[in-house]
């Protein structure tokens, strides 16, 4: 079923618990991917690529990667923050059946890249359109993303044969759910509130 865009928008969330496990059906997927692929980037270089993991071995590994790397996380932690912290999920890793990595080629569309001169980050930036377009049109199909970033980016690489100077950008739980929370995780958990827009509005200077 097709959302309107707005609806898509706040529907979307970052979902950790509530996948069911049940597979994407091929044509969706195509359907998400082409959306991905749809993004706008720096100089048209299309820096992106999308590696489909359903290899359940692959998938248990990045989970102990990713444990690992959580108690890192948890050891910076204490009091109050460390108990919060200690309830939240961070990720769906076992419980979807697909996991998305995108990456991204600097090299891609070079050496001259068209906007990128004075600005590196274009190219990562452009890479974070096409997730996002993959999330709101995973979120137009019913389906749940989770993004995953608790991870080192040479285990990554190494665990999935990607070649030295593309840079995996983010690891995607992607898969029907049960439902979409109303209102982020983070939040519900007490870990921090979203800010008012108004907060995030500037009138012709930074003020405050
Ligand atoms: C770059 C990036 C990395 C993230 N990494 C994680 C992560 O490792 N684990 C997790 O549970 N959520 C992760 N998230 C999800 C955020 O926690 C989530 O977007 C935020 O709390 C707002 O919730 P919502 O997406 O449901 O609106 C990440 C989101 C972004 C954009």
């Amino acid at each position: 079923m097709i959302h309107g865009l707005y609806d898509v928008i706040h529907r979307r969330r970052d979902v950790r618990a509530e996948f069911t496990g049940e597979p994407v059906a091929p044509e969706v997927l195509d359907r998400i991917l082409t959306a991905a692929h749809a993004a706008p980037s720096v100089g048209l270089s299309q820096p992106w690529d999308f590696v489909l993991i359903r290899s359940e071995p692959v998938r248990k590994a990045f989970h102990e990667h990713v444990r690992t790397e959580r108690d890192v996380f948890a050891a910076t932690l204490s009091g109050a923050a460390a108990e919060r912290f200690a309830r939240i999920k961070i990720d769906g890793v076992l419980e979807a059946g697909l996991s998305i990595v995108v990456t991204y080629d600097p090299a891609r569309g070079g050496p001259a890249v068209l906007g990128r001169h004075a600005i590196a980050d274009a190219g990562l930036y452009s890479v974070c359109l096409a997730i996002q377009n993959l999330w709101l049109a995973a979120t137009a199909e019913d389906l749940g993303v989770g993004w995953v970033s608790f991870y080192r980016e040479d285990f990554l690489q190494e665990l999935l044969g990607i070649p030295s100077g593309i840079r995996p950008v983010a690891w995607l739980c992607v898969g029907p759910v049960s439902h979409l929370e109303q209102v982020p995780d983070l939040e519900r958990h007490g870990w921090r509130q979203r800010r008012p827009v108004t907060d995030a509005i500037h009138e012709d200077r930074w003020a405050g």
